[in-house]
């Protein structure tokens, strides 16, 4: 080695050794006659001295390092003198007294400060990634997804899983995405497809009768991106073979709970996970991945407001559609502009418009377009079953459930962020259960999966799925935090017959079904065990557990939203010769 020592590692107990370190010039400070260097590795940091009067060579070399020179420094570990200690640096009570010093490398000006954690443009911290991954933000944030990754790998090890790999090279997988295809030269006209996950390889590794799988699992996913989104991510993917659905739910509670307690620098709000079921989640939350930091529920007011003089609410209660509401504590002041913001941001969702009923806070006047349309009673009642008060805001959503969902699901969602609601530092997970097999009809009159092809239905229901396919719920179930969907899984299908007609429903001809998932219709009859697993997102629970509000940060390479890689500026165009090679010819649209 280069050096006998990390930066961050030299304490008083270290006084009066001669030691080596290696690293990178942090922040140079000349006194004239004295340099002062903070050297940096990824270890820490340590304050060398070089003195012209101990090392006069030293000290000419010195004189010419800026930041970011890589340097080898030799010299003698000592007491800081009295008064000059840093009690914020680990390494803060002694300094080294540099004997030789060594430049393996000068550095150009990096284009942002590497040793201060400033606001830098995204793009150019992408640009020079390599440079931005010195800076501590990053370090902690990998090292802790380092962490997670070998206590996930520890935890399954001890519960007698086995990590195998799966082929990144393989057939398309219906997760719901667009897959990225991968040309072969051998096959001319022939592609593969890059795993929107290794679920069918999964199961058929239950087939072969490994019964408890894991791998931490690269998956790719041609969709539009967000800050919880990302071209290519990772899963720790698992499947069990003779599992019911909570022994799963156990499982992966016991090892979140793990997880969090030994590497998250944000702790747990609760260590029993709620479960909701996916009806409730919807009628309480408004969506099925609830944020449960906070309360803002929605409540149903529909038999309050069905006899009043105000029509629309009157007749949408009439034909079933339902009149619901949240109250946000404290806006009743709000202005003309800041209701008008809410109410483009409800109709972002779905809404036609956005009723509200304003509380004064002193008089208890209660304001609104709508409010005279409400007998005292009526309005008496409505604040009531809020639990609204004086200053309060309480905002109404009137539509089909679907629509008044997503309005209400929205606005709790933008309030709970105006509010202050999600500042708190802590993760509150959740579980939701007994999902719908499908979602909404598509246009073509078949179902698609809510979850995924390979979802069991709830055994008891599989008649219905003669008669009214729409009213099955699954074995699927989702692993909630803060909002975020991490994890997704279900039992599965494991008889050839239910499985093809599960295809059939969602709309796959027998030919099709043959040709794409033959291999998993046909492993079906060799004595398949009844299994079920899941995929928590290794990059979502990261950035939860670093505080981080876009997996971006907790990826050493990531992409931007556009899917491209400012660094090496992928994609890009190759040579001609590879395509010929491909057999391929490029004809692009205008
Ligand atoms: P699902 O599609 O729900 O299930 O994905 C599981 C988890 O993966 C994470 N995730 C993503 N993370 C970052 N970027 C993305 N583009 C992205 N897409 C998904 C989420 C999500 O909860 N094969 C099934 C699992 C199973 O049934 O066992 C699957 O992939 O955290």
């Amino acid at each position: 080695m280069l050096k006998t020592h990390s930066c961050g590692e030299l304490r008083l107990e270290h006084a009066g050794q001669t030691v080596t370190l290696a690293g990178w010039v942090n922040r140079r400070r000349d006194m004239g006659g004295v340099i002062f260097i903070d050297l940096r590795d990824r270890l820490g940091k340590c304050q060398v001295v070089i003195d012209s009067g101990r090392t006069a060579d030293g000290f000419k070399l010195a004189e010419q390092v800026r930041g970011e020179y890589v340097l080898q420094i030799k010299g003698r570990v000592s007491p800081r003198p009295s008064g000059q200690e840093n009690t914020n640096l680990p390494t803060g009570a002694i300094e080294v007294l540099a004997e030789e010093v060594v430049i393996l490398n000068p550095a150009k000006t990096p284009p942002f400060l590497i040793d201060r954690d400033e606001n830098v443009d995204e793009s150019l911290r992408l640009k020079y990634r390599y440079l931005d991954l010195r800076r501590e933000r990053l370090q902690r944030n990998l090292t802790i997804r380092h962490k997670a990754i070998k206590f996930i790998r520890d935890f399954l090890d001890e519960r007698g899983f086995l990590e195998v790999e799966t082929p990144i090279l393989f057939k398309s997988t219906p997760e719901g995405a667009r897959d990225y295809l991968v040309p072969s030269r051998v096959h001319p006209g022939k592609f593969y497809a890059l795993p929107q996950s290794p679920q069918q390889l999964k199961q058929l590794l239950m087939v072969a009768g490994y019964e408890r799988y894991f791998q931490i699992a690269r998956c790719f996913r041609d969709e539009d991106l967000r800050a919880d989104r990302q071209p290519e991510f990772t899963q720790l993917d698992m499947e069990m073979s003779f599992v019911s659905r909570d022994d799963v739910l156990d499982l992966i509670e016991a090892l979140m709970i793990g997880m969090v307690q030994h590497t998250s620098l944000v702790p747990l709000a609760y260590d029993i996970f709620p479960r909701l079921s996916y009806h409730d989640a919807m009628n309480r939350f408004g969506t099925d991945r609830p944020d449960l930091r906070y309360g803002l529920e929605l409540t149903e007011i529909s038999d309050l407001v069905a006899n009043s003089a105000f029509r629309v609410f009157a007749e949408n209660v009439a034909v079933g559609k339902p009149v619901k509401a949240i109250c946000a504590p404290g806006c009743g002041d709000y202005s003309r502009k800041q209701l008008t913001d809410l109410e483009e941001l409800a109709k972002t969702a779905g809404a036609k418009a956005l009723a509200y009923l304003a509380i004064h806070p002193e008089t208890g006047e209660i304001r609104g377009p709508i409010a005279k349309f409400f007998t005292v009673e009526q309005l008496i009642a409505i604040t009531e079953r809020m639990g609204a008060g004086n200053g309060d805001l309480i905002l109404i959503s009137s539509d089909e459930k679907r629509i008044v969902h997503a309005v209400l699901g929205t606005l709790r969602e933008e309030m709970g962020t105006r509010l202050g609601l999600k500042d708190k530092k802590e993760l509150a997970f959740c579980w939701v259960v007994d999902f719908p097999l499908f979602e909404e009809v598509m246009e073509d009159g078949h179902y698609a999966p809510s979850h995924h092809m390979f979802t069991s239905p709830k055994r008891e229901q599989i008649p219905l799925l003669d008669t009214d396919p729409g009213q099955v719920l699954s074995e699927q179930y989702d692993l909630v935090c803060n909002g975020f969907e991490v994890a997704g899984g279900s039992i599965r299908i494991h008889e050839r017959p239910l499985q093809r007609k599960i295809m059939e429903l969602i709309g796959f001809s027998w030919e099709e079904a043959e040709s794409q998932f033959g291999h998993m219709l046909e492993a079906f009859e060799y004595g398949a065990p009844p299994h079920g697993g899941i995929a928590p997102g290794i990059d979502r629970l990261v950035a939860l557990m670093c505080g981080e509000p876009n997996i971006r940060e907790v990826m050493a390479f990531p992409k931007t939203a556009q899917a491209t890689d400012l660094m090496s500026d992928t994609p890009s165009t190759v040579a001609k010769k590879q395509l010929d090679e491909l057999q391929i010819a490029l004809a692009l649209r205008q």
